[in-house]
């Protein structure tokens, strides 16, 4: 097979927008170039790697497998340029960061701290829930990832660096709100608004009523923690969240933890990378930086 990078990146673009027009925009190239290196790319693999069903661009099964290791040799080629642009003393490196939606409640103000300190740096930084994050590990699309624990059967680096502790939330005006060692058991009249299969803290808050031996009535599924605060302080139901995600709310009073047995359920934040993988250096500093400063750092902003 006789195939150049450029055909690569051309089809890494068609493949992502899925559209000719969409691609050639991306790459500042004109629509016809585009489709004159698909084509050629298709006549070195001897396969059709898209379909054209009416205006819609699909991937065929072989342009799907194309898909797969043209990204793999992309992430490594990228790998290879920040290996080069260390040799060469630049080390004004990328830190591509991805972080649990729950987590993106500090931290945006870890990497303001270490950005504060490396000015060089730039940073993307993904915010999604736990399943996302073990996803994009997979496919390497990440340096480092903060999360809760993650599963023992991936073969991960995984550092704990902090406490996670879940806890119970009620509006201000529920009537377990003034009473004190509430038992577990009466959370069973109560129902939950949860958040989304996927979640690390919905995962943790049904293995904790499991193992308790308590059925958990779920009165709504929430893909955000902002969108559970919101539905307990409108009275939709309670709610079992991470403290992190409570600053305000608490001081203002639109929102009460409650004193119930056996609480908060304590998880850990860690900071995560594929093991195999070659941080570069700013990425190593960065996972430095998060195991040594964060806790102070957090605690000084009392997050
Ligand atoms: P989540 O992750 O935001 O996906 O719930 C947090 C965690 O794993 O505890």
């Amino acid at each position: 097979m006789n195939i150049t990078f450029r055909q690569l990146q051309i089809f890494e673009a068609v493949a992502r927008y899925l559209s000719y027009t969409r691609a050639s925009e991306a790459l500042h190239l004109t629509q016809p170039a585009v489709s004159m290196q698909i084509k050629q790319l298709e006549q070195s693999v001897g396969l059709p790697l898209f379909e054209q069903l009416g205006k819609k661009v699909f991937l065929t099964d072989a342009g799907q497998e194309f898909s797969r290791y043209a990204k793999a040799i992309t992430a490594q080629l990228e790998e290879l340029e920040q290996v080069v642009n260390e040799m060469k003393g630049l080390q004004r490196g990328r830190l591509t960061i991805a972080v649990a939606s729950t987590a993106n409640y500090f931290a945006p103000r870890l990497l303001a701290m270490f950005c504060q300190q490396h000015g060089e740096v730039t940073v993307s930084l993904d915010v999604t829930n736990r399943e996302q994050l073990l996803k994009g590990l997979v496919e390497n699309r990440t340096d480092l990832v903060i999360m809760g624990q993650p599963p023992e059967e991936m073969d991960l680096v995984a550092e704990r660096f902090m406490e996670n502790p879940l806890v119970v939330i009620a509006p201000p005006d529920h009537p377990l709100v003034t009473a004190s060692k509430i038992p577990l058991e009466r959370l069973h009249e109560e129902t939950f608004l949860v958040r989304e299969q996927g979640s690390g803290t919905r995962s943790a808050v049904e293995r904790f009523f499991a193992a308790n031996q308590l059925a958990l009535s779920t009165a709504m599924e929430m893909s955000s923690n902002e969108a559970i605060k919101q539905g307990v302080a409108a009275g939709l139901g309670l709610g079992i969240v991470s403290l992190h995600t409570l600053g305000m709310e608490l001081a203002l009073k639109h929102l009460v933890i409650l004193d119930v047995v056996n609480f908060p359920i304590m998880r850990y934040w860690y900071i995560v990378y594929r093991s195999g993988k070659r941080l570069s250096l700013v990425a190593q500093a960065f996972q430095n930086f998060v195991k040594e400063e964060s806790a102070r750092i957090l605690e000084a902003a009392a997050v």
